[in-house]
């Protein structure tokens, strides 16, 4: 595919923006943007941006491993994060990305996604200048640097929003704000509620104001108007400005959101594509080497239009949050055939579709699953969700999962659920009981399904992403319970301080930090090491003939390696056609018998990496 030159893009930057806003003025001011920042990016930077010119092969590389941590949790500062680089290097952590860490107003920040200044990180962290030192400290080491830009809505108390209490009217148009309840009942109509528990409703009465501002997300969240061209140009200079500090991806967040209109539910409208193309075409121009990572928490079909077409690329990597919400699925109804079903749609998306994987982020996990499909076994939307549920939260009999439930609105049936990896694999179930004596049983069952969660991610074409705390299994931090700011949103629970103590013990043989660490550490230089994994390989399901076991089939020039997940607690046996196959994890060797054929035996969560071995193991 050939590249689109400088004034090509520039061109359809143009077209795009004039379609948009029909605004000569504007667009003059939002090339000066573009010009200002592209005049100030480092020499350091713009090498890196000439490096990264030949292709996405840096963020597709099959050697990369991120990691997602709150500088608050993870030492306190970012000057504490620097020096902690060396145990990101252990992890083999070479992708790092950094939660909300801009200015934000305590006790009303939702983790810090309530941003009252784009230039400024909040004072407790450090400065600008330290984080632009962890920048240039991270590209030493080879580490890629990931930063929120959370562009749907401000904090109410940025500059715009403090100017548009004090009425100017300017600032009172960068957001949806209205004299009485009218258009906003409208709105409401048709448009969900984000938190229908925790924030309910999509607007609030600004007593400042006397007058009513939108705001999906939590009242103190406003809501940015974008039909408003000075909303994008300055958004876009934020935007700009961070990737400028040294940022390698930047990582939007709750993009469908971002245009509003009357009469629809004010997601993924068109004009949201739009929007997204203009701003890769801005980073394109001025900071060429940074990547759009979409934060696009949508149902299935609506995900993969954020990619935009090839030769017109909006965001380069998302998240694969079906995959991930389908694979806890797989895990309570020990049935993989839903994800296969998923699967087989991801497997068959061009090469410009590039995910990030992940089992755990700071969320909660979102029941998003293909319902139609389940409906085929007589599955129903708001049962499944209740049993998912109960079974996360260790309420269904026998359940060894320990999680909570987030925005849990009754009447709508549609709950989520949080929780850390270890926690909702059974391993504080397990931890608990070895403390009462009942045996280790249930500690080394949550050990075995952590490790084969994780194995799962790792076999997945895209950047596997860890939670920081899952490589030596943290458990739920009830803590947040007695703290006012943060009782009522449960994904505090996953949200915990990272145990440094805690962590020493990976040096102790035997105890589930270092089975853990050193598991995850297998499956990173395993997938590092083969060709198998590269992003450009081919991916197929590979049915086992047994509904409790994923198969995955990778091949690349002579490499074939397929990849099986037991996703029950109990044994299973699968049947392989072939000759010979080696498991890269464990070394051990099989041959088939007479027929072609061998049984595999896999342990409850089992799994293997097969390699298959055309004359003979070597
Ligand atoms: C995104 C974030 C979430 C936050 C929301 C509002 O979805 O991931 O944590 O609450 O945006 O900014």
């Amino acid at each position: 595919m050939s590249k689109q030159t400088k004034a090509q893009m520039l061109e359809e930057l143009k077209w795009l923006y004039m379609e948009l806003y029909d605004n000569e003025e504007a667009f003059a001011y939002f090339e000066k943007v573009l010009q200002k920042n592209a005049d100030a990016r480092r020499p350091a930077l713009r090498a890196l941006d000439e490096a990264r010119q030949e292709g996405p092969d840096w963020y597709q590389s099959h050697k990369l491993l991120g990691m997602m941590l709150y500088v608050q949790n993870f030492g306190g500062t970012l000057k504490e994060v620097k020096k902690h680089l060396s145990y990101l290097e252990e992890c083999g952590i070479n992708y790092l990305h950094l939660m909300p860490l801009l200015d934000s107003p305590k006790g009303k920040s939702d983790g810090g996604y309530a941003v009252s200044d784009f230039k400024k990180v909040r004072p407790k962290l450090g400065t600008m200048e330290d984080l632009e030192s962890l920048a240039d400290a991270c590209h030493e080491k080879g580490i890629a640097l990931c930063l929120d830009f959370v562009l749907n809505h401000t904090s109410e108390e940025h500059a715009w929003a403090k100017a548009a209490k004090a009425g100017d009217k300017t600032a009172q148009d960068r957001f949806f704000v209205y004299d009485s309840w009218e258009i906003p009942n409208q709105f409401e109509k048709t448009v969900p509620e984000v938190f229908p528990t925790t924030a309910p409703g999509n607007f609030t009465w600004c007593e400042e104001m006397q007058k009513v501002v939108m705001t999906c997300f939590h009242d103190y969240q406003w809501d940015l108007n974008y039909a408003n061209p000075m909303v994008f140009n300055d958004m876009v200079d934020n935007l700009l400005y961070l990737a400028n500090r040294g940022m390698d991806v930047i990582r939007l967040d709750a993009i469908p959101y971002i245009w509003k209109q009357l009469g629809t539910n004010c997601r993924n409208l068109p004009q949201v594509h739009t929007l997204v193309r203009m701003m890769h075409l801005a980073c394109q121009l001025v900071c060429p080497g940074v990547a759009l990572l979409g934060e696009v928490v949508m149902e299935p079909r609506e995900i993969v239009p954020y990619f935009g077409p090839a030769e017109k690329p909006e965001c380069d990597i998302l998240y694969n949050v079906t995959t991930m919400c389908t694979t806890w699925h797989t895990l309570a109804t020990r049935d993989v055939r839903l994800l296969q079903y998923q699967m087989e749609q991801v497997c068959r998306l061009p090469e410009n579709c590039y995910f990030q994987n992940y089992l755990r982020c700071h969320d909660d996990i979102g029941w998003g699953l293909d319902y139609r499909y389940l409906g085929q076994f007589g599955i129903g939307e708001e049962p499944h969700k209740r049993y998912l549920n109960d079974w996360f939260t260790g309420k269904w009999p026998g359940s060894w999962s320990r999680g909570e439930l987030y925005n849990n609105a009754e009447s709508l049936g549609d709950a989520r659920a949080c929780g850390t990896t270890a926690s909702l694999c059974g391993l504080e179930c397990g931890i608990l009981e070895a403390l009462d004596n009942k045996g280790s049983a249930s500690l080394d069952r949550g050990l075995q399904c952590d490790l084969m969660m994780h194995a799962w991610m790792f076999s997945q074409t895209g950047i596997p992403v860890i939670y920081s705390g899952d490589e030596i299994g943290q458990l739920n931090d009830y803590s947040y319970h007695d703290d006012p700011s943060h009782w009522e949103d449960s994904r505090y629970v996953h949200r915990g301080k990272f145990d440094f103590d805690l962590a020493e013990k990976r040096f102790e043989v035997g105890t589930m930090q270092q089975i853990l660490f050193d598991g995850l550490q297998k499956l990173k230089d395993t997938r590092a090491q083969y060709d198998a994994f590269r992003s450009d390989a081919d991916v197929f399901v590979y049915y086992t003939g047994d509904d409790r076991v994923m198969g995955l089939l990778r091949r690349y020039e002579s490499q074939t390696l397929i990849c099986l997940y037991n996703f029950s607690e109990h044994p299973a046996d699968v049947k392989l056609h072939g000759e010979a196959w080696k498991d890269i994890l464990s070394g051990e060797e099989l041959t088939a018998s007479g027929d072609g054929t061998a049984i595999l035996h896999f342990d409850g969560y089992g799994y293997r990496w097969l390699m298959e071995c055309v004359k003979g193991c070597v």
